[in-house]
């Protein structure tokens, strides 16, 4: 498919499902930011259709949505630049989902890690929208034509069954019309792993407070967090290679390099053969300096929920002046009476 056909154009999402981590900022939202420019068109969305496929307490689902915005903003994602919004307020996500649940199988599904990792052993007693999740998630990206797609390593499966579905619906219909998305899983932080154990990714489900770094933890909480890390007891070594089999060593260089915006090598060069006691102190500075600002921001926008509320309106109004038309082009494909413009 000729990639020039498409308007460049970045989507992605996070679920209001409360407590943002270190994890979905160095991931997912600081990433989100670097793509503002005039590269991309840059589509962001709270992702509130998906949150409750596992059950939310609708006051806090409200309250997680504004808060997830408020971060958004804080760490620097520009509303007017970007489209900003809730994906309940886009209809056409929930409309094309449907049509994509008639073109993904069963099989496909029933492979995604993901499914299989939230529904857990009782998979007969998970809701049919966890099961259809991955399906919502392409007709959010491909609503939009979106190009590229940045996320962390946790989505790429996920993505990898957004192109098949793009693919298939092309292939079913003999047309060229949704793209075969790129997924943008790049820098030091892809995966941030857990404070407590260096093989399990850092996760706001985690029961521990201590193995993750919360978007709205203080200054003093930052600093405990880092210093009770999990380490091992030797010093940095002076190359990558030297952190191959030392997770918890690795994640801490890691954090360091995104927050820095510097890459992996380059903390290893200004570290090498520091002990652990003399690092942390250095990365808990640099994580409070970074983070702080974000938390406070965050802290000053939540004081006015109303102001969130009309920004996540206008974004979900931008957001239908893509989505319908491609809504309508997609029922026009599939034959659906009605849908040919007037
Ligand atoms: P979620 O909170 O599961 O909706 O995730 C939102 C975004 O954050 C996705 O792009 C995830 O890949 C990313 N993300 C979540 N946890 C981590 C982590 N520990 N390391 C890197 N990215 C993450
Ligand atoms: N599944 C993603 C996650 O849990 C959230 C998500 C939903 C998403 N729709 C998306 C991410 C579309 C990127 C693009 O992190």
């Amino acid at each position: 498919m000729a990639e020039t056909k498409f308007t460049p154009r970045v989507f992605s999402g996070i679920q209001p499902s409360g407590g943002l981590t270190l994890g979905n900022y160095l991931g997912a939202i600081k990433r989100f930011v670097d793509m503002q420019g005039p590269e991309f068109e840059t589509i962001y969305c709270m992702v509130d259709l998906h949150a409750i496929t596992v059950w939310q307490d609708p006051a806090a689902l409200t309250r997680n949505t504004r808060e997830l915005c408020a971060g958004f903003i804080a760490a620097g994602i520009d509303p007017e630049q970007s489209i900003l919004f809730n994906q309940s307020q886009v209809p056409e996500h929930a409309q094309l989902g449907w049509i994509f649940n008639c073109v993904a199988r069963m099989g496909w599904m029933q492979r995604m890690t993901q499914w299989k990792d939230k529904a857990g052993k009782n998979q007969q007693n998970a809701s049919l929208g966890l099961f259809a999740y991955p399906s919502l998630m392409a007709a959010d990206i491909l609503i939009y034509h979106a190009t590229h797609v940045p996320v962390g390593e946790d989505q790429k499966q996920h993505l990898e069954l957004t192109r098949d579905i793009a693919i298939k619906f092309n292939n079913d219909f003999g047309v060229d019309f949704f793209p075969i998305t790129e997924p943008v899983i790049e820098g030091a932080a892809t995966r941030v792993m857990s404070l407590r154990d260096g093989t399990k990714k850092m996760s706001k489900s985690d029961p521990s407070d201590m193995s993750r770094i919360n978007m709205t933890d203080d200054a003093d909480a930052i600093a405990l967090k880092i210093r009770k890390a999990r380490t091992d007891p030797d010093p940095l070594p002076d190359t990558l290679e030297g952190l191959e089999d030392r997770p918890e060593a690795r994640n801490l260089v890691n954090i360091y390099a995104a927050l820095a915006d510097i890459s992996p090598e380059q903390v290893i060069a200004e570290h090498a053969g520091q002990q652990f006691g003399t690092f942390k102190p250095s990365l808990a500075d640099l994580a409070v300096a970074k983070l702080s600002p974000i938390s406070t921001e965050m802290a000053r926008l939540m004081d006015d929920p109303a102001e969130i509320d009309r920004i996540l309106a206008r974004g979900a109004a931008r957001a239908r002046e893509i989505a319908a038309p491609i809504l309508r082009q997609t029922y026009e494909i599939a034959g659906m009476v009605g849908a040919v413009s007037a």
